[in-house]
């Protein structure tokens, strides 16, 4: 894993655009700050999907056309912050379908914490935590042959670039049987007034988000960032439709970091790209689906239609071996 950050941040920093992976956010820091920035006020993305949720949740579910009387499985591409989960998961213990939840994260310390909050909530729900990589735990389960719904909420598949976004769906599909689904929650295109404040929100639990970037580069790889001399710069145009973070180096400055060996040179006013948060329409998604297995078969959106959560179906067999 170290292994891998130093030459992502090396590779990163190296080149004409510098940018940094938005997936080193998370540490355990990162972890915290992201609740945070769940239930700002401007980050109106969990409350939209949490809306859908308290207001759909049977349809949803119908959406799904399960048998009651089949099991199962419900698999989470990560364990998320559970709220919306819940409801779900509520909701079909009521009405008595047969299923384990299955929670995959590469964090085990988040499944430990999931597991036990859920053992308390929800003690009728059988959990079964899936410690690893997603893709080499599906292809685990690809094995039992029982019905599956993933779920992949929050709008995750806006942190990856439209060609690695189809690539990860196509993949997805590959470990699903045909009428299998994806329930995938995503945040639509809309006005930079109501985007902007979501990335730049005033109590400026974003802007520590983007500089823990820096502060664990310091910490891991032996770094000297002055977080004093970064700044937290986002932009956002409707018409692109994608939210970018950048990191402004506010004067020409030189960091070293003792895991590469090197020094880098920044000059004043140079960003570093750290994340893009694509937004979507159905036409901008339907050419993500376009090389995949799956098909829109639902789409359910909230009052303000700011966020959407789709249904996609495998639609084709595996062709035979
Ligand atoms: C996790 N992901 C969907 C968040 C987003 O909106 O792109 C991460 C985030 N970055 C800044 N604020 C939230």
């Amino acid at each position: 894993m170290i292994k891998q950050f130093i030459v992502d941040v090396d590779s990163g920093l190296s080149q004409p655009q510098k940018q940094l992976p938005s997936k080193y956010f998370y540490d355990k820091k990162g972890d915290e700050l992201f609740v945070k920035i769940m239930s700002l006020e401007e980050y109106y993305l969990t409350r939209s999907e949490m809306e859908i949720f308290n207001e759909q949740i049977g349809s949803i579910i119908d959406s799904f056309k399960l048998n009651k009387a089949t099991y199962f499985e419900l698999i989470e591409l990560g364990a998320g912050d559970g709220s919306k989960t819940r409801k779900l998961l509520k909701a079909l213990t009521d009405e008595g379908y047969q299923y384990d939840y299955m929670p995959i994260d590469i964090s085990q310390n988040a499944l430990d914490k999931l597991e036990e909050s859920l053992a308390n909530d929800l003690p009728a729900v059988s959990v079964k935590p899936q410690h690893g990589d997603y893709f080499t735990i599906l292809e685990s389960l690809k094995n039992s042959h029982h019905p599956k719904v993933l779920l992949f909420l929050g709008s995750n598949l806006g942190n990856m670039p439209d060609n690695t976004a189809s690539e990860f769906i196509y993949n997805l599909g590959r470990n699903l049987c045909c009428d299998d689904k994806i329930l995938i929650g995503l945040d639509m295109i809309k006005s930079a007034d109501i985007v902007l404040p979501a990335y730049n929100d005033q109590q400026g639990v974003t802007r520590e988000f983007n500089l823990n970037l820096l502060h664990r580069i310091n910490t891991e790889l032996g770094a000297n960032f002055d977080l004093e001399l970064f700044e937290h710069i986002p932009e956002y145009t409707e018409h692109e439709g994608i939210a970018k973070s950048y990191l402004k180096s506010l004067c020409n400055q030189e960091v070293t970091i003792n895991a590469t060996g090197k020094v880098y040179s920044f000059s004043m006013g140079e960003k570093i790209h750290t994340e893009i948060s694509r937004k979507y329409n159905d036409s901008i998604f339907d050419h993500i689906l376009s090389p995949t297995d799956l098909v829109i078969t639902a789409k359910f959106t909230d009052s303000k239609q700011y966020f959407a959560d789709y249904v996609l179906t495998r639609v084709r067999a595996e062709p035979d071996k």
